[in-house]
């Protein structure tokens, strides 16, 4: 039931914190994974593990591209990443010892389903599915699952089964970290701030008004561009999805340094320009690409953390989000996008749970 909110997507954006501490419930323990939580002969199997191949649709897939950071960056090894529809039909060289993982909200997805069928006769060492329905074929047809516990997802555009999946992720970089480059300290301290997120993503929240308000700087435009460096540029191109999704602007997302490669010749007042903008080691970086759009009439529309040195000045405008280690960003960072599509959505006047042309399952190519 919708309760108080207008629509589900809403509801089910405010139930990302409750969401998120149920898929962490059980999985900790003190400050340490419980290393069961994969099942019982994947601790065995994970240290074999080689190299990681994620395969999904849609939302889920932008969730499989920030992991690819995270499994590289923190547990050390090689990921690829690629949307189930292509990786079905080709041929491809499977890595020695490689983990298949499939990403879905749903488990029914066509085309992931597909290509887990199909990576079960190529070699991977092992299937695992991240999903949020335990009945589903995805779950049944692996060997090793992860649920997600975001509970039902009603609406078309995908929220809190997108946040889930990052946490999953997260659990996933420690498990195949641990052994690897993730010492004792520092599964405690990545521990430690997972515990964090319920309460964090609590604070975003608190961003819904404001958003609300510049929502309206949206309504009577044609196309949006979102931009993002390393792990956030997967995060520019969920924002990028919901926006289109709900509110049928037509939304695009670079990762910033391509700007110079193209993009930037669509810049002009007509086009607002979204940047995600953590106080990270590519922040510099993406502040002189934002002033190549500034520079440019383009409006800017920044969020950032509140370490982010950064003027309002005329045509940039800034949203301040809490601070929070860079481990969390990604998550942190969704919020306020998830918010921005649906206010949006609102003002035109959409259909926001049921968007036209969309089915919330994909059951068929
Ligand atoms: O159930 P799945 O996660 O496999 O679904 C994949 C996509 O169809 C889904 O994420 C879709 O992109 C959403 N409508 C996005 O909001």
């Amino acid at each position: 039931e919708r309760g108080e909110y207008r629509h589900y997507m809403l509801k089910e954006i405010f139930e990302q914190p409750q969401a998120i501490a149920d898929t962490l419930d059980d999985r900790l323990s003190g400050n340490r994974l419980r290393p069961e939580c994969f099942g019982n002969e994947a601790e065995a199997l994970f240290a074999e593990i080689k190299a990681v191949t994620i395969v999904a649709c849609g939302t889920s897939y932008h969730a499989a591209q920030v992991a690819r950071y995270w499994i590289e960056a923190f547990a050390g090894l090689p990921c690829s990443v690629e949307v189930a529809s292509e990786y079905r039909y080709r041929r491809h060289v499977v890595p020695e010892q490689a983990l298949f993982v499939t990403l879905s909200q749903s488990g029914e997805t066509a085309d992931t389903l597909a290509a887990l069928r199909q990576a079960k006769q190529s070699g991977y060492r092992a299937t695992l599915a991240i999903c949020n329905v335990p009945e589903s074929s995805l779950v049944r047809e692996s060997d090793l699952v992860l649920l997600t516990h975001a509970g039902p997802e009603i609406g078309v555009a995908s929220t809190k089964a997108f946040t889930t999946q990052l946490v999953a992720l997260l659990l996933l970089t420690l498990a195949l970290g641990r052994g690897r480059d993730i010492d004792e300290t520092e599964e405690a301290r990545l521990v430690g701030l997972l515990r964090s997120l319920p309460l964090k993503v609590e604070e975003v929240l608190r961003l819904d008004e404001q958003i609300a308000m510049l929502a309206e700087s949206f309504v009577d435009k044609q196309h949006t561009l979102f931009l993002g460096r390393g792990e956030q540029y997967p995060i520019a191109m969920e924002g990028a999805l919901k926006l289109k999704e709900i509110s049928y602007i037509h939304a695009e997302a670079y990762p910033a340094g391509e700007l110079k490669h193209g993009p930037l010749a669509l810049i002009d007042e007509q086009m607002p320009v979204v940047a995600v903008a953590p106080n990270n080691a590519l922040l510099e970086k993406l502040k002189s690409n934002l002033e190549e759009v500034r520079a440019r009439g383009g409006q800017l529309y920044v969020f950032a953390d509140f370490q982010v040195p950064l003027d309002e000045t005329d045509g940039v405008n800034v949203i301040r989000l809490p601070e929070t280690d860079d481990l969390l960003d990604p998550l942190i960072f969704t919020i306020p996008l998830q918010l921005l599509a649906y206010h949006v959505a609102v003002l035109k006047g959409t259909d926001v749970d049921q968007p036209r042309n969309l089915a919330k399952s994909v059951t068929v190519e």
